[in-house]
């Protein structure tokens, strides 16, 4: 296990996230040793997988299960934990814990930042997306049915157990879904980490515990030194959407058919020859991770309908005034943000794209 810290400047507040193999277990006894009343908040997906261990390991506590699913994410739910915490006498010293994925981080995160003003929560990850990416920086909110997250807050955790061990029973197709976003990091921040994924690509997919723990680790590092320098959001926190904008208009194109990480894996692809064209990303380096993606088992180009296309980005509400910004790479390792492209430029770079990948179709595959 290593412990990793977030040092979060205005506030001078440190999260700690506990992370490798056995993080759980040694974790767990802090939990146990600090904390006197506890409510844990997950749904009988995990909570079936993982009961008995949790029970094993964390003592004293009472459950609320929420239903499974991000359409669950929404008011009537938050209000159901609060009534919950209610009738329960949670008071400001009761520690609650969320299990499970980053819709459960994100609902309890957001009822831990409200309830009595704010209470303790630690964050327990179970999905990858929410061990490299939802659990870190405190973002927390729930859906109204006009948008996702549109009601949110930032709230830090007093600390993250994030244990690998968890991953054996995440289906492959969730699995794969989270893992776009440590190739996310990789490309942004760590030219090292884009290598490691590239050289142990089959353990990784196999879920080897030891590489898949190391490649873990330094996602999280990834994530944390970019919101220990923009915990709100006002500048480089913005390189985190990598992959993101081309990857939510795909979503909304495909009616949400697509997931959520298959989508950014295509929109790192894109945004990645958009890089080649504008930022100096070099063709090497553009074929290399378009390789990756594309051997992970990713769709690289969902056929987009470019009449449409413009709509959908300029209502993607990334945008600033009447232009789309992007994250770009200079190079895999070293992201640039804000860069501000036309919408008829997008477009006719989307087709550019689209026949590329059919001439390179013998470098990629
Ligand atoms: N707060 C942030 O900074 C941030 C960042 C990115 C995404 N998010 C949010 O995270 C959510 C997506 O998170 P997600 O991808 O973890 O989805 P999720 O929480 O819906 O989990 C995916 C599925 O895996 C199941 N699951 C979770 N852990 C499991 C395990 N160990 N074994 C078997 N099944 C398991 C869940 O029950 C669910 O069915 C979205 O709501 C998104 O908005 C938040």
């Amino acid at each position: 296990m290593e412990t990793i810290s977030i040092k979060l400047k205005p506030k001078k507040r440190e999260v700690k996230i506990y992370s490798g193999t056995d993080a759980f277990i040694k974790a767990s006894r802090l939990v146990n040793n600090v904390y006197i009343k506890k409510v844990v908040i997950s749904n009988p997906t995990v909570w079936n997988k993982w009961e008995g261990y949790f029970k094993e390991h964390i003592k004293n506590f009472t459950l609320f299960l929420m239903p499974d699913g991000e359409r669950f994410k929404n008011y009537k739910t938050v209000h159901k934990i609060y009534d919950f915490l209610v009738s329960i006498s949670a008071t400001r010293k009761s520690l609650i814990i969320a299990f499970g994925g980053g819709v459960i981080g994100d609902i309890a995160g957001f009822v831990a930042s409200t309830y009595h003003r704010g209470i303790p929560i630690i964050h327990i990850p179970t999905t990858l997306l929410a061990q490299v990416d939802s659990s870190i920086g405190g973002k927390t909110g729930y859906n109204l049915k006009e948008g996702k997250n549109l009601i949110g807050s930032f709230y830090q955790p007093e600390f993250i157990i994030s244990d690998p061990l968890f991953l054996d029973t995440l289906p492959q197709k969730e699995f794969l879904s989270g893992f776009a976003e440590v190739i996310k990091a990789g490309c942004i921040k760590d030219n090292k980490l884009f290598c490691l994924i590239e050289k142990n690509l089959e353990k990784v997919i196999r879920r080897d515990k030891h590489v898949l723990s190391n490649i873990i680790t330094k996602a999280q590092k990834v994530k944390i030194n970019v919101v220990q320098k923009d915990e709100r959001e006002e500048g480089l926190r913005a390189i985190l959407n990598f992959g993101h904008t081309l990857g939510h208009a795909i979503e909304v194109q495909k009616k949400w058919r697509v997931s959520h990480g298959f989508a950014v894996a295509a929109g790192i692809a894109f945004a990645s020859f958009l890089s080649y064209k504008e930022s100096g990303l070099s063709e090497e380096e553009l074929l290399r991770i378009l390789k990756l993606l594309k051997k992970v088992g990713y769709s690289l180009n969902y056929n987009l309908d470019k009449t449409q296309l413009g709509n959908v980005l300029l209502k993607d509400k990334k945008k600033k005034e009447e232009t789309v910004e992007w994250v770009l790479l200079e190079r895999i390792g070293k992201a640039i943000y804000g860069i501000k492209i036309d919408i008829e430029q997008i477009v006719h770079r989307i087709v550019e794209f689209e026949n590329y990948l059919k001439h390179r179709k013998n470098f990629i595959s």
